[in-house]
């Protein structure tokens, strides 16, 4: 066993390119997890968690939410973005500022200044839970890239290219890891395998990511 194995990580000064375009930040949002965490709590409150259908009629193994103006939300009827929860019909909770800026400064590190994101999903991950190889692309502004905030439980994050017969790359994302894809890698494929099983001192048996898209080049 490695006598440092259990020293804790310090986060990279720059960002690591995975593939063109996308760069992946180790420890960039460590410190600040404690505050996003409360911050994603109080969001839960107004906003649960749920398992969404999917089109073809599965129930997502992951546990979704949203904050910010636009939510991304899935039922037999298509993926699509709505500017209210459909379990309450209110508006989504504000994205807050904590969570607003880092995923800028993140952005900014990755080689994408001027982010302004109009959309936070909140995807929660219990141990089993998996989402397949996916693009995102419900999102009309493919001009803006993807960030992707991993909190709690570490997990295998499977990224590949913009065709979908690619063999992904994988890459073990831990709290505090931030993922930044867009420009050539705004479509590639990406997914997670499914979660094992631990404890996290901070989240318990959970693995929270949030991902930050702008959805419309000009709204409202
Ligand atoms: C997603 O693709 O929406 C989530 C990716 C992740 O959980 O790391
Ligand atoms: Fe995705």
């Amino acid at each position: 066993m490695d006598l440092f194995d259990n020293l804790p990580q310090p986060p990279d000064a720059t960002p690591t390119q995975i593939a063109p375009g996308a760069f992946l930040l180790r420890g960039f949002a460590l410190e600040k997890a404690p505050s996003l965490l409360q911050a994603i709590e109080a969001i839960l409150q107004q906003a649960p968690l749920r398992h969404m259908l999917t089109p073809g009629g599965h129930t997502m193994s992951v546990g979704m939410s949203n904050c910010g103006a636009l939510g991304w939300v899935s039922d037999t009827s298509g993926y699509r973005y709505s500017a209210r929860d459909p379990l309450s019909q209110l508006p989504w909770p504000c994205m807050p500022a904590c969570l607003l800026e880092l995923a800028q400064q993140a952005a900014t590190q990755a080689g994408y200044p001027q982010f302004q994101p109009q959309a936070c999903l909140i995807n929660q991950y219990t141990p089993g839970a998996k989402l397949s190889l996916h693009q995102d692309k419900d999102e009309k502004d493919l001009a803006s890239p993807i960030v992707s905030l991993s909190l709690g439980l570490p997990a295998v994050f499977l990224f590949g290219t913009p065709r979908r017969n690619d063999r992904p790359q994988r890459y073990r994302l831990a709290h505090g890891d931030v993922v930044v894809w867009g420009g050539p890698s705004r479509l590639a494929y990406h997914g997670v395998a499914p979660l094992g099983d631990d404890e996290h001192a901070l989240l318990g048996r959970r693995r929270i990511n949030l991902t930050f898209r702008r959805v419309y080049e000009n709204y409202p």
